[in-house]
């Protein structure tokens, strides 16, 4: 959306915004202000506005990842920036630079359509090529720090571009620089992959190894990886097209070895997976799903029936009842298994 002001054309501020359709969540909140920005000029001149006017910001990608629990009081910015280049490539790499603005799961099938390849395991993510850096999006065994080169960013405060490359990301699990030391600083508007020219399967996964048992690794081919993907994915998280959600609501808890031995002499069939040395990371789904609130409704909002992990937003209700229902979640996991969650989705404001 924009307007012409000589030859030039500049973004549209649009004030009282309805949010719903910009927020998978479905919440219906409204933005005070809200702007469509195409390129960085238009990033730049959104963020003058919002300097002169006072106003926060929110950097809106495809909205999967964010709680509204209220009207948003200053400038929602929708990054709506296209474009996927090949800026260098050798035998073995391609190197893939994706405007922030990207569908990620497009530029998945357009990855595989190309025969470049390591996106597999990551299909049908639900978001933008600019929002998966900031929690650093993994599924089945990958994650975004596996394929990332560099990434480009526009400072708020100076509006000059940056270029990060993956080490000073400080990616972790779910996590980086951009929700720790920089939060809130930068404005991710292109990210650079290295992509692989030859598949090297990622098969780790048991519920992937599971769809191949009969098949020779030789013969499985990186398509094949990504429907097996999509079908795992579709028999347990709902469409956010269809059934309002943002993905995981929780993080998978990272604990001390010394308090999981303890916890699982109490519950010898919990999840858990290795982490960091001396640590385990704890599934959240099997907590949630253990205290008994699998397929639970409160007040409107819901525990999904086949994911315990997924909240959902069926009536498309105010945060506020999604946000009511994850912390009584939260508050009985504690009680059961002595057990923080910590949420995954950012709440705005
Ligand atoms: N489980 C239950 N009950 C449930 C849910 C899960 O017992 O209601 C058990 C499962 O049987 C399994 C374990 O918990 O043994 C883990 O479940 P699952 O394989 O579904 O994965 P997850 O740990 O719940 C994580 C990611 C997902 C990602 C999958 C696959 C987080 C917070 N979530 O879920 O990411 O797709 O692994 O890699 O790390 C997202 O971030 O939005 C997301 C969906």
């Amino acid at each position: 959306m924009s307007a012409l002001k000589g030859n030039q054309a500049v973004p549209l501020f649009l004030p009282h915004f309805n949010l719903q359709k910009y927020n998978t969540l479905a919440v219906p909140a409204l933005a005070r202000h809200f702007v469509s920005v195409k390129n960085d000029n238009e990033l730049r001149e959104a963020l003058v506005f919002a300097r002169a006017e006072n106003l926060s910001l929110l950097l809106l990608g495809g909205g999967s990842n964010i709680v509204l629990r209220d009207d948003f009081p200053g400038l929602v910015i929708h990054i709506k920036s296209h474009g996927r280049e090949v800026v260098a490539e050798n035998d073995e790499f391609v190197w893939l630079k994706v405007a922030a603005g990207e569908n990620w799961h497009q530029l998945v099938e357009y990855s595989l359509d190309n025969a470049l390849y390591g996106l597999e395991n990551l299909s049908l993510i639900p978001g933008s090529v600019g929002a998966a850096p900031i929690q650093n999006i993994g599924a089945y065994g990958v994650e975004l720090k596996d394929l990332i080169e560099e990434l480009s960013a526009l400072n708020i405060r100076s509006g000059l571009s940056v270029t990060f490359t993956n080490e000073s990301c400080q990616f972790g699990y779910r996590d980086s620089i951009f929700k720790q030391a920089l939060k809130d600083q930068y404005v991710i508007t292109s990210v650079t992959l290295r992509l692989r020219k030859h598949p090297q399967l990622n098969l780790v996964y048991p519920a992937l190894r599971a769809a191949f048992t009969d098949v020779p690794d030789t013969d499985i081919t990186p398509q094949q990886v990504s429907a097996a993907v999509i079908g795992i994915r579709r028999a347990k998280l709902p469409d956010p097209a269809i059934i309002p959600n943002v993905g995981s609501f929780f993080k998978n808890p990272v604990i001390d070895q010394a308090r999981f031995e303890a916890l699982k002499a109490l519950n010898p069939a919990i999840v858990s997976y290795p982490a960091a040395a001396n640590q385990v990371k704890l599934a959240a789904g099997w907590l949630i799903d253990q205290a008994g609130w699998r397929g639970k409704e409160v007040g409107g909002a819901a525990v999904h029936s086949q994911q315990a992990l997924v909240l959902t937003n069926p009536f498309k209700l105010p945060g506020l009842v999604v946000l009511e229902l994850a912390a009584s979640i939260k508050q009985s996991v504690y009680e059961q298994f002595g057990i923080t969650l910590e949420m995954e989705p950012r709440i705005y404001p």
